[in-house]
């Protein structure tokens, strides 16, 4: 198993000789006024406890939106802060966070327009339609051009890595290498790659495409992306695929096409259960939602469409339509981050969630009881963690997602070595952990509700050997071995410009 300090050797290593400069749209530290004051905050993302540890072991750079409401107060004139905020620790390793700034007009068409009405749902076949929209992709070519502004002015006349982070940035690779060909620039696709047939409605699915191949490696969490991805590029475009090296060459260049299934930080997760706030927190919880001895279901998504929330409460009432003896017993937790609430379909899948989750619990209540806890609180980090605790059975019943880390962080926290994963099939994270899971197809509605009553008459020696299993899938697949595996491949494109 790779661990945090192994990582930190290979990236001191590997890319000592280099500038290590990481793109995301999202910043990993944030600053807020909070009670008069300027306060830093790190946001619980998988991506950050990936990359921050690579960024600090190479005091690299990383480049993202700043969307802070006090980011402008901490940065030098180039708009640079260094993170984490210093402290009497004087060895401890930081780097320059550096910010890019929008107008209301810029988020509104980059972020807001084309990467998540048009590109979010394009690449999720969950069958909400994407919005093309003239307007929103020229703020996405203007954003994708002022990224690499800000990157090329970090890296000046140096040697660098760049390592961009999804959708956001289609065509960032392509403006990095019109002005610096010889840079090394590796991106990760966090989110599905569509088949061929759904691609094609894109208005600009060829600037797209061109955007991505300027990439000299590129990344997705599975092999049926990266499939559906070459099948996209055999369709769409003149370039020859080589389907032995996985990589595509065009106009004499070569992109490297492979799959790393990103994950979480199994050895810290492990550890932070154990801890007094996590006990306090989910002692709290179960005082708060009156939990006693019922069987908890508990579901953690961000509201999105692709999540199968509306599907998980259908599943639940069929369940107790057809088996009216859990009445009473069992209690849905569901826990949904609000998320992109300015697009008009979160706004509607919000209503429908909560207009669903009303009927149930009219339809079913009694003596006090309810069926549906529907809380959208934002919570801690061990708030999360003692959620976890508390579950009989964790639901992610998404409709399309790329990986799914709440399945890992709920596994990785289990080290009582109990509690049930019930995991869509459509979720990638369903490749690695369709043994010990319980999977469903979350449209089979039937299905999905005799899958929720197996779990809760499931013997608890059953449960143990499949959790057990599946920590062991999580501990060996962490996040380290996810970077670890992309920094050996960056490395090795070097020889192509030698
Ligand atoms: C999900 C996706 C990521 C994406 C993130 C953006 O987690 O899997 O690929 O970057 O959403 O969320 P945001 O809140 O920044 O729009």
């Amino acid at each position: 198993m790779l661990t945090r300090k192994d990582l930190q050797e290979l990236a001191r290593e590997k890319l000592s000789d280099h500038l290590l400069i990481v793109v995301s749209n999202r910043e990993p530290y944030i600053h807020v006024f909070k009670e008069g004051e300027v306060k830093c905050l790190r946001p619980a993302s998988g991506l950050v406890t990936a990359l921050d540890p690579v960024v600090k072991a190479c005091s690299g750079i990383w480049v993202a939106h700043g969307s802070g409401n006090a980011d402008k107060t901490v940065v030098d004139k180039n708009s640079r802060v260094v993170v984490p905020p210093q402290t009497n620790d004087k060895k401890a390793s930081t780097y320059t966070l550096k910010r890019v700034w929008m107008s209301k007009e810029e988020e509104d068409g980059y972020y807001y327009g084309f990467s998540n009405k048009g590109l979010w749902p394009l690449c999720h076949t969950a069958y909400t339609r994407p919005l093309f929209k003239h307007s929103d992709w020229l703020h996405y070519i203007n954003v994708n051009k002022r990224f690499a502004d800000a990157v090329l002015e970090e890296i000046g006349g140096k040697d660098a890595f760049v390592f961009i982070q999804d959708y956001h940035f289609a065509l960032l690779p392509k403006f990095l290498k019109e002005k610096r060909a010889n840079l090394n620039v590796a991106q990760f696709w966090h989110i599905p790659w569509p088949n061929p047939e759904a691609f094609r409605i894109c208005p600009w699915k060829k600037e797209i495409l061109e955007g991505l191949l300027a990439n000299d490696l590129l990344g997705f969490h599975l092999r049926y992306f990266c499939d559906n991805f070459l099948e996209t590029i055999d369709r769409e475009i003149e370039a020859r695929i080589d389907r032995e090296r996985l990589s595509v060459f065009r106009s004499g260049k070569e992109t490297l096409i492979r799959c790393y299934p990103i994950s979480v930080d199994f050895e810290e997760i492990s550890s932070l259960v154990t801890s007094e706030t996590v006990k306090r927190e989910a002692e709290k919880f179960k005082k708060e939602f009156d939990l006693g001895n019922k069987f908890v279901l508990l579901g953690l998504d961000r509201m999105d469409y692709t999540k199968g929330i509306p599907e998980k409460l259908q599943a639940l009432d069929k369940l107790l339509e057809k088996y009216p003896e859990y009445i009473g017993k069992i209690v849905l937790l569901q826990k949904g981050t609000l998320s992109r609430i300015h697009i008009q379909e979160y706004k509607n899948l919000n209503d429908e969630v909560n207009t669903l989750a009303e009927k149930l619990n009219w339809k079913y209540s009694s003596d006090g009881w309810s069926p549906v806890i529907l809380t959208k609180k934002d919570l801690s980090y061990e708030e999360v963690l003692a959620l976890y605790q508390l579950a009989g059975a964790c639901i992610v019943s998404s409709l399309q997602d790329g990986m799914n880390l709440v399945s890992k962080e709920f596994v990785s926290s289990r080290r009582d070595g109990d509690g049930i994963l019930i995991l869509s099939q459509f979720a990638g994270a369903s490749r690695e952990l369709e043994e010990g899971a319980l999977i469903i197809n979350p449209y089979d509605i039937d299905d999905f509700a005799e899958t929720i009553k197996k779990a809760i008459e499931m013997p608890k020696t059953e449960r143990r050997q499949r959790i057990k299993f599946l920590r062991q899938v999580v501990e060996e697949n962490n996040i380290y071995k996810w970077i670890s595996e992309i920094i050996s491949d960056i490395v090795t494109l070097e020889d192509n410009y030698i």
